[in-house]
């Protein structure tokens, strides 16, 4: 059992440019910490398709998502290729479209298994092309792998063309949908628009706010989340950097106010990582371009550190 760095210098599904960076300003991080971190693990990185921004699209409400089906592939293959070889996959992001390919190699490795996921995000990520208020395909991952449309909450007319991409996206590995709604928590999600609000309300989304977290204090939190996961055999991880509070860093293309601490999030993912179910973990949407001194790749390396160093103890 071993750990796979998999680097994903996506930044086609996000508005800000940027996340492309993320991975290298994460790299530099590491630097500044002594780390041998990069030395250590085994890396790949997947091919981007970021020429997509020299282009114009006219996709409006899933901007260039011929290139997120491409990476959702890629990034699905490698996942599954990592998992099957018996090690323990960490994507490093990019924007937040990467996690759709992470949950999709999950499941074509294991087509059979209960898969949770925690989402740990200021953001519910959970819009289609219908309800997009955007067009940035990092608000969709969670609609991608539950296979939700959420044509009641319709507002945009996405045309055929986009709607075959989603239908082709959603399908990705060949199992749709692959998560379920039971299956999912979601940590520090405070921005979200009404579709998404509808969903969450419909479907009973398990939703921990950064209010909840300081009530009842980040252990808590852990202990919950993975109670309520206990059904699922295998756990993804997925930590969006927005989830802190923006007085930690601006590094990240949609920071939103009242966020987790960094030291809540540290103890919030090193006590979820103790769960021997959790089988990958993602960090995404560390940008750089927007920081100051680097401090949000620094924050991210140290959480990223800690995970691993969990996790190897775990395996
Ligand atoms: N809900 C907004 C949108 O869809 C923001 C999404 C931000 N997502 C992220 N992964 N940073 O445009
Ligand atoms: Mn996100
Ligand atoms: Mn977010
Ligand atoms: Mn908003």
């Amino acid at each position: 059992h071993k750990l796979k760095l998999i680097e994903v210098r996506s930044e086609i599904g996000a508005g800000t440019r940027g996340a492309s960076l993320g991975p290298d300003a994460i790299r530099i991080a590491s630097l500044d910490f002594s780390s041998r971190f990069f030395k250590r693990y085994p890396c790949v990185s997947i091919p981007d398709e970021n020429h997509l921004l020299f282009e114009s699209s006219g996709d409006r409400y899933a901007k260039r998502i011929s290139g997120i089906l491409t990476m959702t592939e890629r990034i699905g293959e490698e996942v599954c290729r990592t998992l099957e070889k018996g090690e323990f996959p960490i994507i490093v992001g990019g924007d937040h479209s990467i996690a759709a390919g992470t949950v999709a190699g999950i499941r074509m490795a294991f087509p059979k298994i209960r898969l949770g996921v925690i989402w740990i995000d200021a953001h519910a990520d959970i819009h289609s092309p219908y309800t997009t208020p955007s067009g940035n395909m990092h608000g969709m991952p969670n609609a991608i792998s539950l296979d939700e449309d959420n044509l009641e909450s319709t507002l945009n007319a996405p045309d055929q063309e986009t709607l075959n991409f989603w239908y082709q996206l959603k399908n990705v590995g060949g199992i749709c949908p692959k998560i379920t709604y039971e299956n999912i928590v979601m940590i520090g999600v405070r921005d979200t628009e009404p579709a998404e609000d509808h969903l969450l309300e419909k479907r009973g989304i398990r939703n921990f706010s950064a209010k909840e977290i300081r009530r009842a204090g980040v252990e808590k939190v852990a202990v919950e989340t993975l109670k309520y996961l206990d059904d699922c055999d295998l756990i993804h991880v997925s930590f969006d950097v927005d989830v802190l509070d923006p007085s930690v860093s601006r590094g990240t293309g949609t920071p939103v106010p009242n966020g987790i601490t960094i030291k809540e999030a540290r103890t919030l993912v090193i006590r979820l990582m103790q769960s021997k179910k959790i089988g990958t973990f993602e960090l995404v949407e560390v940008n750089p371009t927007l920081d100051r001194e680097n401090l949000m790749a620094e924050q991210a390396f140290d959480i990223l550190l800690r995970a691993s160093n969990q996790l190897t103890h775990n395996i």
